[in-house]
């Protein structure tokens, strides 16, 4: 593909930080996390599965190591608080029926999932208990409540494999994320596969192309100083190609996420990750 167009959607980003990497192993708060896999059958064209850990500065790196660095810390803080908060016409709070957040563990990994044929982010899992279950508002897909939530959700499987379910039910869904990863979209016309398959590992313009895989979500950006959502990232990838970016909580960046998600099957929930 033609690297040009490449720069061309990079001088659109604001990217980054000088790349100067050359620490390969993670360990979070002294429990090794894997981020380097064999990729598994269903991932054409990759060898080998890395978390966007490896593309980042040292320094990005570090903070991810120890969870008094880890700026996203102070969001999942903010999670606690909110998870005894009572809210709703039913006076509940999310402590009233689930009596500690430690029993999401394993869930991170197994999402998105198919539930009465749809396709369930863990975003709709909490809506729907505080819609159905609290008589509360729903939360923004990409607010600060929810990634808070989704971050402290996400952490108590910090170093799980990822593993979403992707035959059955599963199917189509999949099928249909794995055509919009690999269709060109927007003024650049470009694919996901274009800049995170094709051309992982290359630098322009003073950042470094990962892969695109979403095993830290909710994940901390320097950037922007906050929480960010999977849908939210995929959003600000297709602006940068001056594509119009689909909806978050929508079906197509569902069924994205969900084929995302297999992509990196095997690598280490890092949930919440630190990225420029
Ligand atoms: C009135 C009781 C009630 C309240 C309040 C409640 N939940 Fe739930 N929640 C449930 C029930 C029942 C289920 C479905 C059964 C299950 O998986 O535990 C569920 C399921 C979930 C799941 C999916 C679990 C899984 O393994 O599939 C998540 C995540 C969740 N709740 C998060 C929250 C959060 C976050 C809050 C607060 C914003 C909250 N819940 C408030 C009762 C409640
Ligand atoms: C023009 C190149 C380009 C295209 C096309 C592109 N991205 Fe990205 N993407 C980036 C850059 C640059 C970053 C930040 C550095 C990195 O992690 O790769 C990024 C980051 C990401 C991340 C965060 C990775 C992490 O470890 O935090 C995800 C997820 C992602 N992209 C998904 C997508 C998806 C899905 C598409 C297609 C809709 C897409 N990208 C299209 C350039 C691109």
């Amino acid at each position: 593909m033609a690297l040009r167009r490449l720069t061309v959607a990079f001088a659109i980003c604001a990217a980054g930080t000088a790349w100067a990497q050359d620490n390969n192993s993670l360990s979070v708060e002294g429990e090794p996390l894997i981020t380097e896999v064999a990729a598994p059958d269903h991932v054409e064209n990759l060898d080998t599965l890395y978390s966007g850990w490896r593309f980042r500065s040292p320094e990005t790196q570090y903070l991810q190591t120890d969870d008094f660095e880890n700026p996203a810390m102070v969001f999942v803080d903010q999670a606690r608080d909110l998870w005894e908060k009572v809210e709703g016409t039913e006076n509940m709070a999310c402590a009233s029926c689930h009596a500690d957040v430690a029993e999401f563990e394993g869930l991170r990994p197994t999402l998105p999932r198919v539930e009465n044929g749809e396709l369930v982010a863990m975003e709709d899992l909490v809506n729907e208990c505080r819609t159905e279950r609290m008589g509360a508002e729903p939360w923004k897909w990409s607010k600060g409540n929810m990634t808070a939530m989704t971050a402290l959700i996400g952490l108590q499987s910090r170093g799980m494999p990822m593993s979403v379910a992707i035959d059955g039910e599963a199917a189509p869904f999949w099928e249909q994320g794995k055509d919009l990863y690999y269709t060109r979209v927007g003024q650049l016309d470009m694919s996901c596969s274009n800049c995170h398959e094709n051309n992982y590992g290359v630098m322009i313009r003073a950042d470094h192309l990962s892969q695109g895989q979403i095993n830290g979500f909710p994940t901390y950006r320097l950037k922007n100083a906050k929480l960010n959502s999977i849908h939210g990232r995929f959003k600000g990838c297709m602006k940068n190609i001056r594509a119009t970016p689909f909806a978050e909580g929508g079906p197509e960046f569902k069924a994205l996420e969900l084929y995302l998600a297999s992509r990196g099957q095997g690598l280490a929930v890092e949930t919440p990750s630190v990225r420029n």
